[in-house]
């Protein structure tokens, strides 16, 4: 396989992931009655962009020679144990997707619009910049429902929800692909756990949200 067919199948995985997230973001949108207008909007934008970046992720893709098949937009339910109740799961969701999967992305991102050229540093630089409000997604819902009720209960769900935001990529060929958009394996795993450490430790604290 060239590099390029490489480092396409990658972004085409990626246009999957956007898929995934779009359809958890039209489910927290349809759960977020009561939530401040802003964020209710922030969170029906965010499942737009997330479309979004799926095309512009496959036409990336097909730029570097894979084609992606057409990918129905994924019905998908809010995350979370469906013993919760629907106000928890929503916020389990939002915490989830928002702090911890857009924060870890929106890192990686950051490290990748570094090394990208051409059309991958366009499709990595718009992303980011999305990345970011949806992460404020996640920080705006705990907020929010911790002004009225004890959000401490999400600590013990914090680590089943950074396993599961993990890249997912397999990209340790030990070739460089990052002008295409693709970091390191070893940056991968790297960055992540540098979020957890700078980022969502001490933001989940001031929520008593301990892991
Ligand atoms: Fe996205
Ligand atoms: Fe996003």
């Amino acid at each position: 396989m060239t590099q390029r067919e490489q480092a396409g199948r990658t972004w085409a995985f990626r246009a999957a992931v956007e898929v995934e997230v779009q359809g958890v973001f039209h489910a927290l949108a349809a759960n977020s009655r009561g939530a401040p207008q802003a964020l209710r909007a922030l969170t029906e934008r965010a499942a737009q962009d997330e479309g979004r970046h799926r095309v512009e992720c496959a036409e990336l893709a097909e730029s570097l020679g894979v084609l992606v098949p057409e990918l129905p937009v994924a019905r998908a339910g809010l995350l979370g144990p469906p013993t919760l109740s629907t106000d928890r799961r929503a916020l389990f969701t939002a915490v989830a997707l928002g702090c911890i999967t857009e924060s870890i992305s929106a890192a990686l991102l950051g490290e990748m619009l570094e090394h990208a050229q051409g059309l991958a540093r366009n499709v990595v630089h718009g992303v980011l910049r999305d990345e970011v409000d949806h992460a404020r997604i996640g920080w705006g819902w705990l907020a929010w429902q911790a002004q009225n009720s004890d959000v401490s209960w999400l600590g013990a769900h914090v680590p089943a929800m950074i396993a599961a935001a993990l890249p997912r990529e397999q990209v340790d060929s030990g070739v460089d692909l990052r002008e295409f958009g693709i970091l390191s394996g070893d940056r991968a795993r790297t960055i992540p756990q540098e979020v957890i450490q700078d980022v969502l430790r001490p933001g989940f604290a001031q929520f008593n949200i301990l892991f």
